[in-house]
């Protein structure tokens, strides 16, 4: 495995970490147990969790707290050897503090995940989603107090832009805070809205960790227009989480089948090594069910994409990309 450096942390990543969203449902927690020691042997040592996570059963303002202790469990006796990432700010129950980027709520969620987790620090620390009505240096404030705590080594941001980061990096000069280091955005061959803010990152060292680089799995070949989705797919088990099947996302899909066809090799492990070739990248948070999709991710760490092949990805997928943001609007 070679590692790749995440940001300015000085820490060093495998370039998969283990999603853990689907932990508790539909992967069991013996089965999410095996998952994560499986890829701990074959080398991965980040592992993404958040406080809100617990697979298909989570809904909105539900408790959460599931993954994060199925990754607890897996973790005693070799926490040492895992990055571990996870993340504050979605709503956890129904009443004013039970959700956000306030000092209350941070100083809370942390405390609770350190306890699921069953560990004295964490890793990386990742503010999840924006918080309008919290100003940053609130946050950033209880972000410092949580790393001089020694609970947090390393903070993180996701689902934030480029001027967002950069108002983070501004605050943390003008006081004295931690720098964010990593910045989880969604990409993917079909979803490009930060593509123009990675440059950004690869200038000051924010390590970026997309999330759905397989966009759920719809970049793994196993959907066809047309047919019905296999019964052991989320697009079968969990439909609420994956997108709308239309000819204009077939036509898409398919380009991607016929370039990956071309280099004889499967469409997830294609997906995968694009994404890897982007500016910045650090790691890829990839969900999986079973330890052959774990391999398969580590398989696309040797696949190369031809240079003629970003320019045929770039025509079927044209700028511009960015799009409106449920949060910032
Ligand atoms: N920061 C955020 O706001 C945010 C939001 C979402 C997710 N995340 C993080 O990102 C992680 C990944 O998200 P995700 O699981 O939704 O997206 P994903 O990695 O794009 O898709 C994962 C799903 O694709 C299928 N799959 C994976 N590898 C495959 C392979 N080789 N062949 C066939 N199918 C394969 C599996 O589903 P099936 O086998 O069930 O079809 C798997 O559960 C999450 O676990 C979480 O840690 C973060």
């Amino acid at each position: 495995m070679n590692y790749r450096e995440l940001g300015a942390s000085g820490l060093l990543v495998s370039p998969i970490c283990l999603g853990t969203m689907t932990f508790g449902t539909p992967v069991t927690e013996a089965e999410a147990i095996r998952l994560v020691h499986g890829a701990m042997d074959l080398g991965i040592n980040f592992i993404d969790t958040a406080n809100v996570y617990e697979g298909y059963a989570r809904y909105l303002g539900s408790p959460g707290g599931t993954a994060e202790e199925i990754v607890g469990k897996a973790l005693v006796g070799r926490r040492d050897q895992a990055v571990v990432a996870t993340k504050v700010c979605a709503p956890v129950g129904s009443g004013p503090q039970d959700r956000g980027l306030s000092a209350s709520h941070i100083l809370r969620e942390v405390d609770r995940s350190l306890k699921r987790l069953q560990t004295d620090y964490i890793d990386l620390y990742i503010i999840h989603w924006p918080d309008k009505h919290v100003p940053l240096e609130t946050t950033l404030a209880a972000i410092d107090q949580c790393v001089r705590q020694g609970k947090v080594r390393y903070f993180g941001a996701s689902n934030h832009n480029a001027a967002q980061l950069c108002e983070m990096l501004w605050l943390a000069d003008r006081h004295g805070w931690p720098r964010v280091v990593s910045s989880q955005i969604p990409f993917s061959l079909l979803r490009r809205e930060f593509q123009q803010d990675l440059e950004f990152c690869a200038r000051h060292s924010i390590g970026v960790t997309p999330y759905q680089p397989l966009q759920g799995g719809l970049l793994t070949g196993k959907y066809s227009r047309g047919q019905k989705p296999p019964g052991d797919s989320r697009a079968a088990e969990k439909p609420a989480w994956m997108w709308d099947f239309d000819d204009a996302l077939f036509d898409r899909l398919e380009k991607v089948d016929a370039l990956a066809s071309d280099l004889g090799v499967p469409p997830a492990q294609y997906s995968l090594a694009w994404a890897l070739r982007q500016p910045a990248m650090s790691s890829l948070v990839v969900g999986v069910k079973s330890l052959k999709q774990i391999q398969d991710a580590i398989d696309s760490l040797t696949v190369e994409i031809p240079a003629a092949h970003f320019d045929q990805i770039d025509q079927t997928y044209p700028p511009p990309w960015r799009q409106p943001d449920p949060v910032r609007g």
